[in-house]
């Protein structure tokens, strides 16, 4: 069964005076366990696709489904990652990880051992009692994932969560996503800038034009480079032409480039 399934999504957002179609007939679906990333100029729709597919706002028109059920009768938890890490300062880096299955009613002895196994698996089992104004950003990105995969989502969401970080713990950080992340089996959905980054970690990646946002193209990763670490996939033979392929539509997308009309 499909995990996810967009069919023919499309989305406005409203002023009082103009209107914006940020998204337009949207359809693709995500296989459990798949690693997707969406790719596409700025203003494509990426962070609204996502925003819609966490339940933070409703689409205008289409059908969103998780594993064949509608989006909106779905109880599955939706694990949502961005680019700041949203941990609150005045809680050390434990206690932040343990306030989603607090606020659930559902913490328990096994739950803080979870918990410290899981920060543990991220490198930070020696920071559990500092604040996260004492760590790093790449640390309090980890400190983000691992709270996010506390919650066990079905479907985990990443929205440029590498992009403030310096080249090389972006690329330490690709590696540990990808590997917990295929550990635990989660299906994912990318948003990112970085074509590398998406040849690097995904099985699938999608290029959006924009205005309105559009489905441009569907690249598949080919085996031998799915089968690789991140840091492996810029190493191997197929990448560069895989990466140019992918730069040319991107180019072509951007240059896609109508606005959004007044009523
Ligand atoms: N809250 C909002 N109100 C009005 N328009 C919005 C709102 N959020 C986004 N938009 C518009 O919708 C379109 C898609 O925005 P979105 O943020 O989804 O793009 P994006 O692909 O994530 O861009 P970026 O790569 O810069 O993050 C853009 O034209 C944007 O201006
Ligand atoms: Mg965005």
């Amino acid at each position: 069964m499909k995990m996810l399934e967009l069919q023919q999504v499309s989305h406005y957002y409203f002023s009082k005076t103009s209107y914006t179609k940020a998204l337009e007939n949207i359809s693709f679906s995500v296989q459990p366990g798949e690693f997707i990333s969406l790719l596409g100029p700025s203003g494509c729709g990426k962070s609204t696709i996502l925003s819609i597919i966490a339940k933070l706002m409703k689409n205008t028109s289409g059908n969103i489904k998780i594993k064949g059920e509608p989006l909106e009768k779905s109880d599955a938890e939706i694990g949502y990652m961005l680019q700041q890490d949203y941990l609150f300062p005045w809680k050390t880096i434990l206690d932040n990880i343990l306030l989603g299955p607090k606020i659930q009613k559902r913490y328990d002895e096994t739950i803080e051992n979870q918990a410290k196994k899981l920060l543990q698996e991220v490198g930070l089992g020696n920071v559990l009692k500092q604040y996260p104004a004492e760590l790093s950003g790449g640390m309090r990105q980890r400190a983000a994932l691992a709270r996010t995969l506390m919650n066990d989502p079905a479907i985990f969401l990443l929205d440029e969560p590498f992009s403030s970080l310096d080249y090389q713990t972006k690329l330490k950080l690709e590696e540990l996503v990808s590997n917990t992340l295929s550990n635990y089996n989660k299906t994912t959905i990318l948003v990112t800038h970085d074509i590398g980054e998406a040849i690097a970690m995904s099985d699938r990646i999608i290029i959006l034009s924009a205005h309105p946002g559009r489905i441009s193209t569907f690249y598949e990763i080919p085996i031998e480079l799915r089968i690789e670490s991140p840091m492996a996939v810029r190493k191997h033979p197929k990448y560069q032409p895989l990466f140019d392929k992918i730069w040319q539509s991107l180019e072509s997308a951007k240059s896609d480039n109508e606005t959004g009309e007044l009523l």
